[in-house]
């Protein structure tokens, strides 16, 4: 068991190389299912539900190499298997992905339920009724397989009831080889669908509208392989970007596309934070006390919700009475207690979270209940006064590379240190 000890209080100061995207990367990897042939990706994050990923194709059949540690080649020839099995697919909600890549190459697929961060409910039944629009029968078995099988797929109008990435992702993964034109209307915009549609289309695919909530998929008879490199991490730059300013810090951010970190900018700004954009860069500088906002998180181009907890931290630090609405999931506030054991004043009502700013934060012992909430921690731990210890950090190994060496470069008294099992666990092995 690992945790991560971090002594607070030190400005964030100096350079930091942000990483590939992690939500592109787990749609592009089995995307490569699709081609067929050898993709050659760049810019793959080197985190844990990536590798994750890339483990899953190995098994099914693909070989993969290696070229550095965030470059792989992925032969995707000899994959003859539709079927993944559970302990693989469990701890990674991506696995969605696989049944839109399997389905769309041999009209079959049999995966298990998606795991993932609990936010509470987390249904698949718009991607199902994207599978079925365009002409699968989809059952979901005793043991939690989602089987998909289509004798054809067929172009079809798609309207989506919510706004959802993954079902948008899905639905476009399917459908590239499928007869004719497929129209998902109300589809989402992340960044990363546009991303995942210019690999498709890099390897022959004629997808249409991505960024926009239209997309028009012209299905084709084959794809091809190609070289292609991940967009930055938007939320892994935020992160940096909140952790400079709530610790009164000065970071250039680098490796970033400056339009995409927008919605953040905005809201740092309003709370006193100077944000300059570079071509590639983002600089960061904040001094003295920061002052509260109201946020609501939204699909892009909203305020994204992967960076509520972060902003959290650092309104909690700051001076006045913030409002936080969480605009996509039912149920992403429940890290808010392990930062009351630091200090903080925040009081939840459903979707609603009524910030006090504090004067400073108390270091504690604490856990990471999930990805973005562990990275939240994380900068409350560099704002705290004294030392704070964040248990179950494997959430945070799922999302960010390097996260502690990345900190300690620009400053920060962090370290990862094992910790003994309990004794009764260390005899059951
Ligand atoms: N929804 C449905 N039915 C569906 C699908 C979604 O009702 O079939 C609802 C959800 O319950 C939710 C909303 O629609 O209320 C949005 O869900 P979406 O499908 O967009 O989320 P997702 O694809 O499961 C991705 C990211 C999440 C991120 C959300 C929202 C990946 C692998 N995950 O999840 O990222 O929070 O979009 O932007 O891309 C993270 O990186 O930490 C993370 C959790």
């Amino acid at each position: 068991m690992e945790k991560i000890v971090i002594v607070g209080g030190n400005r964030l100061v100096g350079d930091v190389n942000i990483s590939g995207a992690k939500n592109a990367a787990v749609a592009i990897i089995p995307a490569a299912i699709l081609a067929q042939d050898i993709c050659r990706i760049e810019n793959i994050p080197n985190i844990s539900d990536v590798n994750m990923m890339i483990r899953i194709l190995h098994q099914m059949g693909a070989e993969v190499k290696m070229i550095n540690k965030n470059t792989y080649e992925i032969d995707t020839r000899n994959i003859v298997s539709h079927i993944i099995p559970n302990e693989l697919t469990k701890h990674l909600r991506a696995s969605y992905y696989l049944i839109g890549a399997l389905l769309g190459r041999f009209h079959k697929a049999c995966v298990a339920m998606p795991g993932g961060c609990d936010f509470g409910v987390r249904p698949i039944d718009q991607h199902i009724k994207g599978f079925e629009l365009l002409g699968a029968s989809v059952s979901i078995e005793e043991n939690a397989m989602v089987d998909v099988t289509a004798e054809r797929l067929t172009g079809c109008p798609v309207y989506l009831d919510v706004v959802s990435v993954g079902a948008t992702a899905n639905i476009m993964l399917a459908a590239v080889k499928a007869k004719g034109l497929t129209v998902i209307e109300q589809a989402a915009k992340e960044l990363h669908i546009v991303d995942l549609a210019n690999f498709l289309n890099l390897m022959g695919a004629d997808v249409r509208g991505a960024g926009t909530d239209v997309i028009k998929i012209r299905g084709v008879e084959k794809l091809h392989g190609c070289t292609y490199s991940i967009i930055p991490d938007q939320i892994e730059a935020g992160t940096f970007m909140v952790a400079a300013a709530a610790t009164g810090g000065d970071v250039l951010i680098k490796n970033v596309i400056p339009k995409h970190l927008e919605s953040i900018t905005a809201k740092l700004v309003e709370c006193g934070v100077v944000v300059e954009d570079g071509d590639d860069c983002v600089r960061v500088v904040a001094k003295g006390r920061l002052t509260r906002c109201n946020l609501k998180t939204m699909p892009h181009p909203g305020f994204p919700t992967d960076m509520q907890p972060q902003m959290t931290v650092l309104l909690a630090g700051a001076d006045g009475t913030s409002i936080i609405s969480e605009g996509v999931w039912d149920n992403r506030f429940r890290y808010v207690e392990q930062l009351a054991r630091m200090g903080a004043s925040i009081k939840v009502d459903g979707k609603i979270a009524v910030v006090e700013g504090v004067e400073q934060l108390k270091g504690a012992p604490i856990k990471a209940g999930d990805l973005r909430a562990g990275a939240a921690m994380v900068i409350a731990g560099l704002c705290a006064k004294g030392t704070t210890e964040i248990e179950n950090i494997d959430h945070i190994d799922r999302g960010y590379e390097d996260v502690v060496e990345k900190f300690a470069a620009l400053g920060a008294d962090i370290k990862r240190v094992n910790t003994p099992e309990p004794e009764s666990m260390a005899e059951v092995g």
